[in-house]
């Protein structure tokens, strides 16, 4: 596929990173299908970009809908005959302590985050299988890499994500298909705004003060942030040209930092404990 001209097929194309993705791939000459929740405004911030007539189809997709995939899929393979990369954007932030979420915001994280990927990810592969040629792009974060307070649904979601993309990755690297798993640090799109983060708004006493921290810190950071959407979605393009492409990508020099960390600390604690794990299966008799 180097060099050469791609079928797109974004989620969560209407703004921020997937709307940022969708837009650099159309202007770099590739075809582009923009699915979104309002598909209308993802086609008119993109109707004006040379080639866009032929090459940018919009799509109605709510990730959580199975039914909307399996259209959007089949749409996009009636215009363009085929997906040669598809890049799982769409998500959103469930916040606040554990306790503080209630069982249906939980559900409601996953249903985007998680089976609303794999939804959409069901609906596209088959064609991928069937060219023996794809890539796939699935947005986890860094909340995928290390867990923080109030930030423990969200982490789970974007974990599932990452476990869901190492295994898929090693299922499908035989039939031609790559994925990819991409782990953004902070980058300046609406993701920390009311219109995208969810609070979970059962009132406990004993995290007051780490959901108001947290709420302070994102009310700060909120539009701030040092990634660059557009950077981004170049390192994509980029990616996609790879011929061996990474089964986790790093996004923004914060994250590679936080990628580092969290080894490093994984390392110090399995070698701090290994005498017991190893006592687990008998290795070390002696050791309890
Ligand atoms: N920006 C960051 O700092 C950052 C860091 C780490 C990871 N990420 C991840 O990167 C991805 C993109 O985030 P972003 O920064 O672009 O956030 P954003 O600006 O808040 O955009 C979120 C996108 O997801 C879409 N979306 C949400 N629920 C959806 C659903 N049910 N069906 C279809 N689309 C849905 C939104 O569509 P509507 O316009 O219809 O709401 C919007 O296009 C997410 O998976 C996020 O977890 C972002």
């Amino acid at each position: 596929m180097t060099g050469s001209e791609r079928v797109w097929f974004v989620t969560g194309a209407g703004r921020g990173l997937g709307f940022a993705v969708a837009r650099a791939a159309l202007i770099a000459g590739h075809k582009v299908v923009a699915a979104a929740r309002r598909p209308e405004a993802a086609e008119e911030a993109l109707a004006d970009l040379p080639g866009a007539a032929e090459n940018l189809l919009a799509e109605r997709l709510d990730v959580t809908r199975p039914e909307d995939a399996r259209l959007a899929a089949n749409a996009a393979l009636n215009r363009f005959g085929r997906v040669d990369v598809l890049v799982n954007a769409a998500g959103y932030g469930q916040i606040g302590a554990f306790e503080a979420n209630a069982p249906e915001d939980v559900q409601r994280q996953f249903d985007v985050n998680v089976f609303g990927l794999m939804h959409v990810t069901r609906a596209i592969l088959p064609a991928m299988r069937a060219r023996r040629s794809g890539r796939i792009f699935n947005f986890s974060s860094i909340a995928g890499v290390r867990g923080r307070p109030g930030g423990s649904l969200y982490a789970a979601s974007k974990f599932a994500v990452g476990g869901f993309s190492e295994g898929l990755a090693a299922e499908v690297k035989p039939l031609g298909i790559f994925v990819t798993v991409v782990e953004p640090g902070y980058f300046r799109t609406d993701f920390l705004d009311e219109s995208s983060m969810r609070f979970g708004d059962i009132a406990i006493d004993d995290y007051a003060e780490v959901t108001a921290a947290i709420k302070g810190g994102y009310a700060q950071r909120n539009h701030k942030q040092p990634g660059d959407p557009e950077r981004l979605a170049q390192t994509l393009l980029a990616l996609a040209d790879e011929p061996a492409p990474p089964v986790h990508f790093a996004a923004g020099s914060d994250a590679v930092e936080i990628v580092a960390a969290k080894l490093a600390a994984w390392g110090r604690e399995l070698e701090a404990w290994k005498h017991l794990s190893a006592a687990a299966d008998g290795s070390f008799p002696d050791a309890v």
